[in-house]
């Protein structure tokens, strides 16, 4: 669970372009929120498309510079709302990042051709890859060596990538809940040793390596940059040993700020890194970004329901947990409360417990968020709630009733 930052007020850090207070009432994307909970009803997300598609030009004009030929796929594992795929294929920035067919399927329901689309799964079943196959031109990055027998023996001669682990990791202020890559055993990608044989067998079958994938960050932020360039160094490592690859792709794991200490990730600084470590090799730079994308372009809006100082602590209970946002329980990766209406400049904020309406002892949404005096009836925000809420969401207790809306631009 996510402890507050005592922040003296709680809107300085988070507000920017098109989230903010608007005559006391919190704005999404130009739209008020009020307004469309009482319309919509609560439990409700909302994702502010502006802020989105702002999100992917920047991180596009951060690589242009750099004069890399490279390719962002949007990992839509991080947020799949059916209008926000088609808003991205429209724009057409940008390809899909997917990890499971029924993702391949949406992808393709929403407009993304399959070349256009690239797959990292894992502990795929033969059903999983002959459906992943039937979609010809699908980009493939396999992360165990039975996933290349299988491919080739089902599809001898197919173009494939590699997904590495290259032995190092990072994770948001180096959350261990969040690894994605290094040692102590993950299940992810091919490990060093394996590596030879990886390539001894796709050469066995014909297959053709074309791409190689490090997946190896999650949330980071500019000061765990040195880290990254250590973890590149380490996959230049592998990429040396396969020439004449189309792309590496660097994965996703780029973090925004999520405490007040929280500083924007450098992109510039960020780019830099990736031009040094694979920028004139003659093969594509992919990136496959989710939260970087959606997650500031998302909030979860909730309505008090029960204020009670039980012990020592003051606990809001709302009618929403982690079944609907798993992060803030799970990963210890905090969402942002902040009222739907300004509290008055008068009032003495007092740290508050968001207690959600699951019975688990884990289902607190916050510890000590400093906020203003709530009532039953009051309407909450959770802010940066649009990546890994919505598709991560289950029934638990028969409470996983929801609704998302994505805000046009005004
Ligand atoms: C293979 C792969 N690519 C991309 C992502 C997206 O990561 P993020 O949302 O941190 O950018 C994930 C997330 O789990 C992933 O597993």
């Amino acid at each position: 669970m996510a402890s507050s930052s005592a922040s003296p007020s709680p809107t300085a850090w988070w507000t920017r372009p098109g989230l903010g207070y608007v005559r006391g009432e919190l704005h999404v994307g130009g739209h008020a929120v009020g307004p469309l909970a009482r319309a919509h009803g609560t439990p409700l997300y909302l994702y502010d498309a502006a802020r989105v598609t702002d999100n992917l030009s920047r991180l596009r004009s951060a690589l242009t510079a750099r004069d890399l030929p490279f390719r962002v796929c949007y990992a839509m594992k991080s947020n799949r709302h059916p209008p926000l795929l088609r808003t991205l294929r429209r724009l057409g920035q940008c390809g899909i990042d997917t990890c499971s067919p029924a993702e391949v399927a949406r992808a393709r329901a929403c407009g993304f051709a399959a070349e256009n689309i690239s797959f990292t799964g894992t502990s795929l079943s033969d059903a999983d890859l002959n459906t992943l196959l039937r979609h010809e031109g699908l980009v493939m990055n396999l992360d165990s060596l039975h996933d290349i027998a299988r491919v080739g023996a089902l599809a001898p001669g197919r173009r494939i990538g590699l997904r590495i682990n290259p032995g190092l990791g990072i994770g948001y202020r180096r959350n261990h809940l969040l690894r994605y890559a290094g040692g102590g055993g993950t299940k992810f990608g091919l490990h060093r040793e394996q590596f030879p044989a990886a390539l001894r067998l796709a050469r066995r079958h014909g297959l053709i390596v074309e791409g190689l994938h490090f997946h190896t960050g999650c949330g980071y932020l500019t000061p765990q940059l040195p880290v990254l360039d250590e973890i590149f160094t380490a996959c230049r490592d592998f990429v040396r040993r396969v020439p004449g690859l189309r792309y590496v792709n660097i994965g996703g794991g780029l973090g925004i700020p999520l405490v007040a200490s929280d500083r924007p990730l450098d992109l510039a600084k960020w780019s830099v890194v990736v031009a040094r470590h694979f920028g004139g090799h003659g093969h594509e730079v992919w990136c496959e970004p989710g939260d970087y994308l959606v997650k500031d372009a998302g909030v979860l809006v909730l309505e008090v329901n029960t204020v009670e100082r039980k012990g020592r602590t003051l606990y809001a209970g709302v009618n929403g947990g982690f079944q609907l946002h798993i992060e803030p329980a799970f990963y210890q990766l905090p969402l942002v409360p902040a009222p739907v209406r300004a509290a008055s400049p008068r009032a003495r904020l007092q740290p508050t417990t968001i207690a959600g309406h699951i019975n688990e002892a884990l289902d607190l949404l916050h510890a000590d968020a400093p906020l203003p005096p709530l009532a039953n009836g009051d309407l909450l925000a959770f802010l940066n709630a649009g990546g890994y809420g919505a598709s991560m969401a289950s029934n638990h207790c028969m409470r996983g009733d929801f609704t998302e809306i994505l805000l046009p631009a005004p």
